[in-house]
This record gives structure tokens, C-alpha cells and sequence, in this order.
């Protein structure tokens, strides 16, 4: 029982940091801040605004960005205390086992692979939309069968839709799994390139949109009101929508709260960094605000440009510049939106492994396996490939929208974990140093936790069932294996890590 609330010392992790099988030390902080960005435009931006201003929230969709962006901001801060104080990996994982005990670390670790390989399989999805999109440039179509996710949820019900399965979904996890085996060095780079072209497509979008804004398409500029709460699938205030999910402001901002998922995922890289306490929490912050004014930018001139009732759901922004006579722009548009959303995946398949990789380190997870460098390219191969099959199977079969609501839920209940971490830390280790601190605590962390719970319980209840399904199948494996060869376990036979130390993010 007592092993369920053992914290993991606070030494014992800084010790770690020292210890052999570390990874190199080599990003800065415009490096982190790269990945950061990485990470986070892609799929939500280009793709999810579409169902959201369409069907949720009208023009007021620039609220719903300012609203998930707050909830963002509130944890992000919370995870660049932590970042400076244990610069690891493991991000929120680590956190909490520092902070809340075994039990609780294991939790969130199993719902950090939630988050990351299902964000995966939807970034795969929406790289597919577009991907068929621009290729209809050069008069090739991917055949019907091989074009989308069998099923879809029609008014509450899966319904066989036709297609067999997703094939550029699949093909595109398959690339990026084979690119992350062979090594990262050419992957940073790859991945800087990739941001660089998203920021200025982004760019473009805002410049040239806003020349084509008619104010009056933001009247009326809340057509679904500013709430749109429930309480597990219970409307509470709003309008309700055919499939009696809420509709509004607020219901809007639970679904594009999407596109702000990957901050945390340079936390993951906390281990890489040069001078991680200072610059991961620059990483994570910096890259969070530049995405934030982005997409509220973004939003406003989408609602301006095109009604809300005709916006496209599938591709929106490339679509509104199709409908305002700038075509040659929808094809720039989707070339950028590609090559962003890759981006995402790449650094979100990027993460995982090192979830794993200090789940491993603890014992909770067979680190034979988990923790196992290829020889040559040094990477945390077999992990990366089990996740790579997991995440084509998911991306190939699931809908859309399944997967994007399982990953809203997920990163809103780490979140949740990381503000109370701080709190708890705060009281039990009030003298570790602590070189960035989130201000006017306990508001910031408070208020942290109020906004991501009101914004998981506006998702539909199935998602519930369904967190509360994958958190059941984690029980089973720490019951069955975690807990006997933890390294808090006094009696569990120790695992001797591998000499390598070389970086993954080299
Ligand atoms: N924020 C990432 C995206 O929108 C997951 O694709």
C-alpha cells in the first residue's frame, strides 16, 4: 500500500540527471522553442477550426481560442516551474511521481501515451485530408476504398461509411516511425525547415486574408451563444446540437483546444536541453504565446473572410481563400498545411519514446524493451516501432473525431495533475530551488484546474467511458507488472542501464 504513495524523491531524480544513460545536452532555447512550435500548428489549426466555427461557435471562435489558450497558458506555466526544477524527461510523468506518489505517476505516464499516440493518429488523419486535397492538383484521386477511416459517428452510432481504411494515414506513420528509427540528427534539422515553412504559410494566411475580411460576416458573432457546458453529457447551459452535444463559445473552445497540444512536449525534451532551467521554461512559453496570438489572428480572418455556415470542414483555410477567387493560394495553403501537420507528428512520435523511456528507468515498464538504443543509430527503436504500429493501426481505422475528443480529454487531465503538482510541491519541498516560478500562486494553478475541468466536462460523455476504460487497462498492467519491479519496490531485481548516451535529439 505504501508503495502505491511513494514519491520518488526529489534527490533521487536530480541524482539521476548526473547518472549514465542520460541523453546529450544539446538545445537551446530557440532550438525548444522550435520543437515547441513544432509540435503545436498543425491539424487544430488547419483543419479542426473548420468543424468548430461551423458547427459550434460561429465568428466567436476567436473567444474559444482565447479561452483554451488561458487554460494553456495557466498549465504551461506550471510545467516550466516543474521543467526548471526536475529537467528530465518524462514531463508530467516524473512530476507527479515526485509529487503525488506511484500510483498517481503511473496514471498519468498511461495517459500521456493516450495523449501522445492517439494525438498521432489524428495529426496522421488530418495529414491525409489535405494530403488527398493537394495531390487533386495534379488530377490524381486516392482511391475511395483507401481514402478514409471505415467508420464514422453518425448521431451517436458507428456507421460503416465505405472506404476500408485510411492508406496515406498509414503511409505517412510508417515514414516518420522509419525516420525517428534512423536517427534524429537529420530529423531537428527537418523539423526546423518544416517550422519555418509552416510559420510563413500561417503568415501569408493572416496578411493576405485580411485583405479579404467583410466585417459583416462576423455579425452575428455568436450564433451558438457564449456557453455550451455540460456535465458528462448533461447540457447544462447552451444550446444543445443533434447529437445532443453542447454548442457555444465554450463548447467550441473544449474542441480546438486540440490545436494547442505539444507545449508540453518540450518539457519531454527537458533532458536534451543545454540549460534546461532556463530554457525550457522559455521554450515552453515562448512557443505557446506565439502559437496563441497565431491562431486567434487565424480565426478572425477565417470568420471574415467566409460566413460561418459556408465554412469547409475538411480544410477550411484553403478552402476560404478557393471561395474568395484566390485559388493558386488554396494550393500553397495545403503544401503548408502538409509539411506543418508532419511537423506534428513528427515531434508528438518523437515524445513517446521518452514517456516510455523513463517509465522504463523506474521499472514500470519492461525496460528491456522500453529502454532498449539500437546499436547503431542510437534510438529508442523497438519502442518507436511498437508505437508506430499502434498509431498507423489507429490512424488507418478510427474517425476523426474519436480520436481528436480521446486526446482533448487525456491532455486536459494531465494538466489538471501538473497545476495540483505544483501546488503539493509548493507545500511539501517550499526550499528547493525553483529558477522559474509560476506567479501569484495558488491563483495561477487554481485557476489552472477550473478552466481545463470545465472544459473536459463540455466533451461528450463517451469520452469519460473511454478515459476511464484506457485508465482501467492501466490498472491491470501496473497491478500485473509495475508494481512488483518498481524501483520503489525494495525487493524488485534492478535494472542496469545501457552505456549509450547519445542523444536523441541530436
Ligand atoms: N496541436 C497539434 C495540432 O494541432 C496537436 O496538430
Amino acid at each position: 500500500m505504501s508503495q502505491l504513495f511513494a514519491k520518488k524523491p526529489l534527490s533521487m531524480l536530480l541524482s539521476e540527471m548526473e547518472g549514465k544513460g542520460r541523453l546529450k545536452r544539446v538545445l537551446g532555447p530557440v532550438g525548444l522553442t522550435s520543437l515547441g512550435v513544432g509540435a503545436i500548428i498543425g491539424t487544430g489549426i488547419f483543419v479542426l477550426t473548420g468543424v468548430a466555427a461551423h458547427d459550434k461557435t460561429g465568428p466567436a471562435l476567436m473567444l474559444s481560442f482565447v479561452v483554451a489558450g488561458l487554460a494553456c497558458i495557466f498549465a504551461a506555466l506550471c510545467y516550466a516551474e516543474f521543467a526548471s526544477m526536475v529537467p528530465v524527461a518524462g514531463s508530467a510523468y516524473t512530476y507527479a511521481y515526485a509529487t503525488l506518489g506511484e500510483l498517481m505517476a503511473w496514471i498519468i505516464g498511461w495517459d500521456l501515451i493516450l495523449e501522445y499516440a492517439v494525438a498521432s493518429s489524428t495529426v496522421a488523419h488530418g495529414w491525409s485530408h489535405y494530403f488527398q486535397d493537394f495531390i487533386k492538383i495534379f488530377g490524381v484521386e486516392v482511391p475511395m476504398i483507401f481514402s478514409n477511416a471505415p467508420y464514422d459517428l453518425v448521431d451517436g452510432k458507428f456507421k460503416a461509411m465505405g472506404p476500408w481504411f485510411d492508406l496515406p494515414a498509414v503511409l505517412v506513420t510508417i515514414a516518420i516511425t522509419a525516420i525517428l528509427v534512423k536517427g534524429i540528427k537529420e530529423s531537428t534539422t527537418f523539423n526546423s525547415i518544416m517550422v519555418i515553412i509552416k510559420l510563413a504559410v500561417v503568415m501569408f494566411v493572416i496578411i493576405v486574408g485580411c485583405q479579404y475580411i467583410h466585417p459583416e460576416n462576423w455579425t452575428p458573432f455568436a450564433p451558438f451563444g457564449y456557453t455550451g457546458i455540460s456535465f458528462f453529457g448533461k447540457p447544462m447551459a447552451g444550446q444543445i446540437g443533434g447529437n445532443g452535444e453542447p454548442l457555444g463559445m465554450l463548447a467550441g473552445a473544449s474542441t480546438i483546444f486540440f490545436a494547442y497540444i505539444g507545449f508540453d512536449a518540450v518539457s519531454n525534451q527537458s533532458e536534451e536541453a543545454i540549460n534546461p532551467k532556463r530554457d525550457v521554461p522559455i521554450g515552453i512559453i515562448a512557443s505557446l504565446i506565439l502559437c496563441t496570438v497565431l491562431y486567434i489572428a487565424v480565426s478572425a480572418v477565417l470568420t471574415g473572410m467566409v460566413k460561418y455556415d459556408k465554412i469547409n470542414i475538411d480544410a477550411p483555410i484553403s478552402d476560404a481563400f478557393g471561395q474568395v477567387g484566390l485559388p493558386w493560394a488554396k494550393y500553397l495553403i495545403s503544401l503548408g498545411a502538409l509539411t506543418g501537420i508532419t511537423s506534428v507528428l513528427l515531434v508528438m512520435m518523437l515524445s513517446q519514446p521518452r514517456i516510455f523511456l523513463a517509465m522504463a528507468r523506474d521499472g514500470l515498464v519492461p525496460p528491456a524493451f522500453f529502454s532498449a538504443i539500437h546499436p547503431r543509430f542510437q534510438t529508442p527503436w523497438k519502442s518507436t516501432i511498437l508505437i508506430g504500429v499502434c498509431v498507423s493501426l489507429m490512424a488507418g481505422l478510427l474517425p476523426l473525431r474519436i480520436l481528436a475528443e480521446l486526446v482533448n480529454i487525456g491532455t486536459l487531465f494531465a494538466f489538471v495533475v501538473v497545476c495540483a503538482a505544483v501546488l503539493v510541491m509548493r507545500k511539501t519541498h517550499p526550499e528547493a530551488e525553483r529558477p522559474f516560478k509560476v506567479p501569484f500562486v495558488p491563483v495561477v494553478p487554481i485557476l489552472g484546474i477550473a478552466i481545463c475541468l470545465l472544459l473536459m466536462f463540455s466533451l461528450p460523455a463517451e469520452n469519460w467511458v473511454r478515459l476511464i476504460v484506457w485508465l482501467g487497462i492501466g490498472f491491470l498492467i501496473y497491478f500485473g507488472y509495475g508494481i512488483r519491479h518498481s524501483v520503489m519496490n525494495p525487493s524488485a531485481v534492478k535494472y542496469v542501464a545501457p552505456e549509450s548516451t547519445d542523444s536523441l535529439a541530436e
